[in-house]
């Protein structure tokens, strides 16, 4: 186990390379099940998360290899099969659905379950493989899906309670790849990530129109073959280090950065005062904290909205923001575990459901406090920075699963961050 030990009150300046998505990772390597040639996945970010994903494809049969950033997957014989021991610790295999089922017309995951930031459902994960002609049976918590005749494009409107739905488009999309026929996809999600797997798709020989808006149309083929593919920037880590900036900075730069994935992160620091420049290309950012912030109010969307999954980042930033700024999860509506972690450290937070409701204090104190899950992790980082004293965050691995060498990153533009092993018990 280990712990991060901030020092707050650095400023922080310098510059930093953005590592690439996870959340455009964890799909495309799964959809790398879809072809028995070989494919290679470059800047595929060294967290957890990705790891846990190819020991699991490697589980399964593929072989793996791993360097620097560079992946490379031959997935020749694999198993339908993935079982508790391998998916329990991350919800996000869910998206082994779509590959196994188009690649062998059957597949065993066990359920997620759900996790802190809310009730995880599969429903849509369901209709979507129904959808295609698949017969779905869950049975001591493991999906059993199986098409014996095969997968037929359908019309699917996947749209559910709570909007689109982001690894249900990707599952149907892999699904529907090596479908007979056509499927159209209505109220698909519209998120960069979405998009990265239908252009890695395409490379390999799918056919997809309309990624990236709510219609996305594909028309089966035959076979895929092999590709080699470079994923997107992590829009999310971009974001967050963005939010780092204008609570403790005084000029950082990040690069690797895609100025169309951060329009909605962007608009809200600028509302608040904070100076946001990026180059001619849009892969280079500046970031100059305002002299005198003001207050913000978010309310989580699909994209283009502002990311749920940046939400907790900036109630950190409110947190010593003067005035009173509102932070509305229509997405995670119990995504709030960070709040009282950052009361524990004079954040002045009210919490009702769904909402946030935050006051600006003139300053934060460091202390120890737990992390819960990984943006929520993320955002006491953040407010460590920002605060007077020392602050020990506990649970490392949750921020380990989605961010890059984020204590070294951090260390490089002026913070005073170390990772220790941790002696309290989890
Ligand atoms: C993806 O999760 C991301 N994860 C999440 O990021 C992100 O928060 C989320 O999209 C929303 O943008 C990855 O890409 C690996 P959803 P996903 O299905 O696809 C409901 C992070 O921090 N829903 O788009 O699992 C669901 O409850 C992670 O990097 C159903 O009702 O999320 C939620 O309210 C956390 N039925 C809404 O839809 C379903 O069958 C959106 O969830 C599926 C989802």
């Amino acid at each position: 186990m280990e712990k991060l030990v901030v020092h707050g009150g650095c400023t922080l300046r310098g510059t930093v390379n953005i590592s690439g998505s996870k959340n455009a990772s964890l799909p495309i390597l799964a959809a790398a099940l879809l072809t028995d040639e070989p494919v290679v996945v470059r800047r595929v970010p060294d967290v957890s998360d990705t790891n846990y994903m190819l020991q699991i494809l490697g589980q399964l049969g593929a072989s793996v290899e791993r360097y620097s950033g560079i992946v490379r997957i031959v997935a020749k014989e694999i198993d339908s099969v993935a079982t508790y021991e391998q998916v329990r610790k991350m919800r996000a295999s869910i998206c082994l659905m779509g590959p196994l089922l188009a690649r062998k017309l059957e597949c065993h995951i066990p359920l997620p379950g759900g996790c802190v930031i809310g009730d995880r459902p599969v429903d849509l994960h369901i209709r979507a493989a129904e959808a295609l002609g698949a017969k779905v049976e869950i049975a001591s918590g493991v999906l059993k899906i199986a098409a014996p005749n095969g997968l037929k494009g359908a019309n699917v409107e996947l749209r559910g309670d709570n909007g689109p739905t982001v690894l249900g488009t990707d599952n149907l999309m892999m699904a529907a790849v090596l479908a007979k026929g056509t499927t159209v996809i209505d109220s698909a999600a519209c998120e960069p990530e979405v998009v990265d797997l239908a252009h890695f798709l395409t490379s390999m020989g799918a056919k997809i129109e309309g990624a990236g808006t709510s219609r996305i149309v594909i028309q089966g083929v035959e076979k895929l073959h092999s590709t080699d593919h470079t994923v997107i920037p992590d829009r999310i880590e971009a974001g967050t280090f963005m939010a780092a900036a204008a609570m403790a900075g005084d000029g950082v730069t990040l690069r690797r950065v895609c100025r169309e994935h951060l329009t909605a992160v962007t608009r809200l620091l600028e509302e608040c005062g904070h100076t946001i420049c990026f180059n001619k290309e849009g892969d280079v950012v500046t970031i100059v904290a305002a002299k005198n912030p003001t207050s913000g109010k978010i309310v989580t969307a699909p994209y283009p909205g502002f990311p749920t999954d940046m939400q907790a980042q900036m109630t950190a930033l409110f947190a010593t923001t003067p005035g009173i700024s509102v932070v509305k999860d229509t997405i995670f509506p119990q995504r709030f575990m960070h709040c009282s972690e950052l009361k524990r450290m004079g954040a002045d937070i009210k919490v009702d459901n769904g909402r946030a409701v935050i006051t600006g204090v003139k300053k934060l104190s460091g202390a120890p406090v737990m992390a819960s899950d990984l943006r929520a992790s993320a955002a006491l980082v953040l407010a460590a920075l920002k605060a007077e004293g020392t602050t020990e965050i506990h649970r490392l691995y949750h921020i380990d699963r989605g961010y890059e060498m984020i204590d070294e990153k951090l260390l490089s533009i002026g913070a005073a961050i170390e990772r220790k092993p941790d002696d309290e018990e989890d």
